[in-house]
C-alpha cells in the first residue's frame, strides 16, 4: 500500500480471528518500531513481546479497555527507558512515535491493531509493572495489540479547516 493511503485508512481493529501472524511479520512491525524519530535520537524505547495467553488474560482482567487482547494473540508493549531519556515529557513523545509506526506497519502489511493506553490511564503503569516484572526505570507507555482482522472498518475523514491555525491563533 502507498504510504499516504496507509495513513488515510487505518482504522482501530478491535475483532480478530485468533489466527497468530507470522514471524515474518513480527519482525517487519518491531522494525517499524525502532524506525520512530526519537528526541536527540536517544532511542529510548524498549519492547515487550507478549504472546502467553494467561500474561494477556492478566492484563485484561485489569485493563478497562483491553477485552480484545486475548483474541489477537499477539501484543507488544511499548515501553520508555528513563536511563536514555530522562524527560518524561520527550520518553512519552518518543514512544508514542514508536506506536504509530507499530499500528501503520500493521495495516500496510493487512493486519489489524490497535493501540491500548498504559500510561495515562489511571493505576495501569503500576499493575502493568507488576504483572511484567518491569523495573523502575522503564515506563511502560502503551500496548499494540495486533493480528489478523474479523473486521473491516471504513476510512473516516478528520480534516476540520476549523482547527488550523495560519502564522499565529
Ligand atoms: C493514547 C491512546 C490510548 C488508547 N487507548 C485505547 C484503549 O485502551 N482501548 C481501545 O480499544 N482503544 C484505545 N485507543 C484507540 C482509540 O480509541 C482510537 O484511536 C480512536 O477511537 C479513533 O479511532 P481510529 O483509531 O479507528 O481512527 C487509544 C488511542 C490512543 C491514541
Amino acid at each position: 500500500m502507498d504510504i499516504i493511503d496507509v495513513i488515510m485508512t487505518r482504522r482501530s481493529i478491535r475483532k480478530f480471528t485468533g489466527v497468530p501472524i507470522t514471524k515474518e511479520q513480527e519482525e517487519l512491525i518491531l522494525k517499524a518500531g525502532f524506525q520512530s524519530p526519537t528526541a536527540h535520537n536517544t532511542q529510548p524505547w524498549e519492547f515487550v513481546v507478549i504472546r502467553d495467553i494467561e500474561v494477556l488474560k492478566g492484563i485484561k482482567a485489569y485493563h478497562p479497555y483491553a477485552k480484545m487482547i486475548d483474541n489477537a494473540g499477539f501484543v507488544i508493549l511499548v515501553c520508555g527507558n528513563t536511563q536514555k531519556q530522562g524527560s518524561l515529557g520527550f520518553l512519552i513523545e518518543d514512544c508514542s512515535a514508536s506506536i504509530q509506526n507499530i499500528l501503520l506497519a500493521a495495516h500496510g502489511i493487512g493486519l489489524g491493531a490497535v493501540w491500548c493506553g498504559i500510561y495515562g490511564g489511571e493505576g495501569l503503569v503500576d499493575k502493568t509493572r507488576e504483572l511484567l516484572d518491569i523495573p523502575d526505570n522503564i515506563i511502560p507507555v502503551g500496548l499494540v495489540v495486533v493480528g489478523n482482522k474479523l473486521e473491516d472498518k471504513s476510512p473516516k475523514d478528520r480534516y476540520d479547516a476549523n482547527k488550523i491555525h495560519y502564522d499565529k491563533w
